[in-house]
């Protein structure tokens, strides 16, 4: 049995792998064939943290498989009011047979699949968001960026950025990353990063210019400055963000046809200007659309793995 907690644990076949059944299952839900891959199989979605995206889409993916999902809010579970994480486990695992938690701390969610009996999704930690990287991957095979592509993250050295480290790493393309000083990813994803790029051929840079890291880029991309959990710092952080919005300046450094991507929720204003936004609007819906293909995909997989 395998859980879905980092890109970090997968090599670059199965996160293939992965993809291709996402795809499959895409082409066969726009015609209305709505094959149950995962008949009468129940998903618990325990929320730590607000969403939109990831509830909507693993709700709408599982009951499309043929499945039911539950929504589990910490504000309604014992889980809020201090039953640990490895008890809830127990219980959640032998009663739902997959299971996605959005919570703070990657160890939290670590402990909870040491517990679990059933496979285990991650749907957003404050250190990786693997399930939105599919997504994103997905979006660049379908705009024809996902052959040895430039890809540019601009902003802060969060989840997202850790996130992406990952996948560029596993596919070996090449990701630059800029953030404002002192927002730097985490040291030990990067050195995980850069371990796997000697494998994979990636190419990895981290600065702190925005416009070294978007020049001739295929891929531009960013995130909010501020993210779950972070509130209290807001007013430092939007000090600190200044110069590193993607305004339609910085993204005119980068390819003619490249695209711009974005997890959401989008911030204009501060992490994305109105225009950048608005007019890559069809590829930033694209890929929150492609969170339900590629996340069926994902629990597919799992699936799979749990009976070879
Ligand atoms: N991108 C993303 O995960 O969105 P939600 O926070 O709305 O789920
Ligand atoms: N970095 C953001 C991503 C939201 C989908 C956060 O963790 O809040």
């Amino acid at each position: 049995m395998r859980h879905f907690l980092s890109l970090k644990d997968f090599s670059k076949e199965e996160i293939l792998e992965m993809i291709g059944l996402a795809r499959t299952i895409k082409e066969q839900a726009k015609k209305k064939d709505f094959v149950p891959y995962l008949q009468n199989q129940t998903l618990a979605m325990i929320f730590e943290k607000s969403s939109t995206r990831t509830r909507v889409s693993f709700e709408v993916g599982i009951y499309q498989l043929g499945g039911i999902g539950l929504f589990l809010s910490k504000n309604d579970i014992q889980l809020g009011r201090g039953e640990p994480m490895k008890d809830t486990a127990r219980v959640v695992s032998r009663m739902c047979d997959m299971v996605m938690i959005r919570t703070y701390a990657q160890e939290k969610l670590e402990e909870f699949a040491r517990y679990s009996q059933v496979p285990v999704i991650n749907g957003l930690t404050d250190r990786y968001h693997p399930v939105q990287l599919m997504a994103d991957y997905l979006t660049m095979i379908e705009y024809g960026k996902a052959e040895n592509p430039v890809v540019a993250y601009v902003g802060d050295g969060n989840n997202m950025a850790h996130s992406w480290l990952m996948l560029a790493s596993k596919l070996g393309f090449t990701l630059r990353i800029a953030t404002p000083k002192g927002y730097e990813p985490d040291s030990e994803v990067v050195e995980d990063a850069l371990e796997f790029a000697k494998g994979s051929g990636a190419t990895i840079e981290l600065g702190h210019d925005p416009r070294a890291a978007v020049r001739d880029a295929d891929v531009v991309t960013t995130d909010t400055w501020i993210s779950m959990g972070q509130e209290d710092e807001k007013d430092r952080r939007l000090k600190d963000f200044a110069g590193f919005m993607v305004d339609e300046a910085l993204m005119g450094l980068a390819k003619p046809d490249a695209i711009f991507l974005h997890c959401l929720p989008a911030y204009r204003g501060y992490e994305v200007s109105e225009e950048v936004f608005e007019s890559h609007a069809d590829e930033i819906f694209d890929e929150a659309e492609n969170r339900l293909h590629a996340q069926k995909g994902v629990m597919v997989w799992l699936d799979r793995k749990r009976s070879e």
